[in-house]
């Protein structure tokens, strides 16, 4: 849920261009502050260049279909396409030209249509929403006010403005709301609307990769203070000791998935939660999301297409319940977010945690799939460039991975800028996902960055990998 969108659908975390990363970090976690900041100028740009590739994303997932798909609601658990829109626009307006620029509301009779927090999802398609041109017109009028207010921002001294935090967080809430919407084209029915590239075939040496890498216990610093337009919930830094873990050196694949389905993994209550037995005999689970049986093989409708299931990709739309049960199933456990994160970030050279699990160094399309290049995730063992120190791939990118946790607050947690933003999810009732996924943009992505969801989701673009403890002797 990551998109200020508190509908008990899910919100979704943000994404980034291909080939910009997220150049708004100063030294790793635990290194020295203050070091590779950027000058006000080179933030500027940086902020416009989010800005511009947001848009022309949010462009891309409306232009492609006629306006009835973009006023039609495709799933009760999603809003119609044009609502996100003009959602876009509106929160725009509200903190970067009301609360940063002090202007006046330019229609404050529309602000409680797009307020998330005030209509469900479900409702929103009987709420007299703009239409779509209308809401084009708005949410570019909005951009243009807002490229004029940031020529002249100083982009420093309240703390909304201070190294462009408010326009970096308006950039990722875009791109977060692209996801949602590339959500809803998975969900909606008809005819192929969106096209990508399929990713490159796995490397040569993913077959003989280990299946598993020891993490080695011992201190690790989670979350950010050195990150600029890092989110309440991933701040503040604190130190954790953790034990000696192993964790899967790359996501569960398809493959993997279709053995614990064959083995009756869905028929058999002792590799379930109690909620997930009976959340998974009420809802009818049998497969993933998306999949369907015929003539012997599994099949999968991807973006509108029905294709077979790829045995070597990332297993993908299934929830919590699902993700921990082929954990326990294959007697091992989903980690924690504290294992992942360390696993994802901990450089054993160094001792500080990094940006991303390759180093500081903003992702490239070498590094990970992100930024919808793809609309799919790449075969397990890919991206040997983004591998972490201990050599453990695909941690970003891909598919959202589940942990074990409960979406907390850390030690130190201050809610900022907004309660509304984290805090009032924070609680048993959700689960940590880490490390984005093919539909995640880069200025949304790093190694702190937190989703969460409800252990039922299914839709969203997640998958999971498992770890254990070490065999005691
Ligand atoms: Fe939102």
């Amino acid at each position: 849920m990551l998109n200020h969108d508190t509908d008990p659908g899910s919100r979704t975390p943000g994404t980034r261009t291909a080939d910009g990363g997220t150049r708004v970090g100063r030294a790793s976690d635990g290194g020295t502050p203050g070091q590779d900041s950027p000058g006000t100028e080179d933030l500027r740009e940086l902020i416009a260049t989010e800005l511009i590739a947001a848009r022309a994303r949010t462009a891309a997932l409306t232009d492609c279909v006629e306006e009835p798909d973009l006023t039609a609601q495709h799933s009760p658990l999603m809003s119609p396409l044009v609502w996100d829109l003009a959602h876009i626009g509106n929160q725009e307006e509200l903190w970067l030209l009301r609360n940063v620029g002090g202007r006046d509301p330019m229609h404050p009779e529309i602000d409680p249509l797009y307020d998330a927090f005030e209509h469900p999802r479900a409702e929103r398609p009987s709420l007299p929403l703009l239409p779509p041109h209308e809401a084009r017109a708005y949410a570019h009028e909005v951009r243009g006010r807002v490229l004029d207010l940031l020529a002249s921002s100083p982009l420093e001294g309240p703390p909304l403005l201070t190294d462009g935090f408010a326009f970096g967080m308006v950039a990722q809430h875009e791109q977060q709301h692209d996801e949602t919407m590339l959500i809803t084209h998975q969900l909606r029915q008809g005819p192929v609307a969106l096209t990508a590239p399929a990713p490159p075939p796995a490397p040569a040496d993913a077959a003989a990769l280990p299946a598993e890498v020891l993490i080695p216990g011992g201190p690790f610093r989670m979350g950010t203070d050195t990150e600029l337009w890092a989110l309440d919930n991933e701040r503040p830094s604190h130190e954790l000791e953790l034990a000696d873990f192993l964790l899967d050196t790359t996501p569960v694949s398809n493959a993997a998935y279709q053995r614990f389905i064959a083995d009756g993994g869905y028929q058999e209550p002792r590799w379930w939660t109690p909620e997930g037995w009976e959340h998974r005999t009420r809802a009818g689970l049998v497969a993933p999301l998306f999949w369907s049986r015929e003539g012997g093989q599994w099949l999968r409708r991807r973006f509108g297409a029905v294709e077979p299931v790829p045995g070597d990709e990332p297993v993908l739309h299934v929830s919590w319940y699902e993700a921990d049960a082929y954990a326990r199933w294959a007697g091992r456990r989903l980690p924690t977010e504290a294992e992942w994160e360390k696993a994802a970030r901990y450089d054993p050279v160094s001792g500080r945690s990094r940006r991303y699990p390759w180093g500081d160094q903003a992702p490239g399309p070498e590094h990970a799939n992100l930024g919808q290049r793809h609309l799919r995730p790449a075969p397990v063992g890919s991206y040997p460039a983004g591998a972490s120190p201990y050599g453990v791939r695909q941690l970003m990118g891909d598919v959202w991975e589940w942990t074990a946790s409960d979406f907390r607050p850390y030690p130190g947690f201050r809610a900022w800028p907004y309660k509304e933003y984290s805090e009032v999810f924070f609680g048993p009732e959700y689960k940590v996902l880490r490390g984005g996924c093919f539909a995640v943009a880069p200025v949304a992505c790093r190694g702190t960055f937190r989703n969460w969801d409800y252990p039922v989701r299914r839709q969203i673009f997640a998958g999971f990998r498992t770890a254990r403890d070490p065999e005691r002797r």
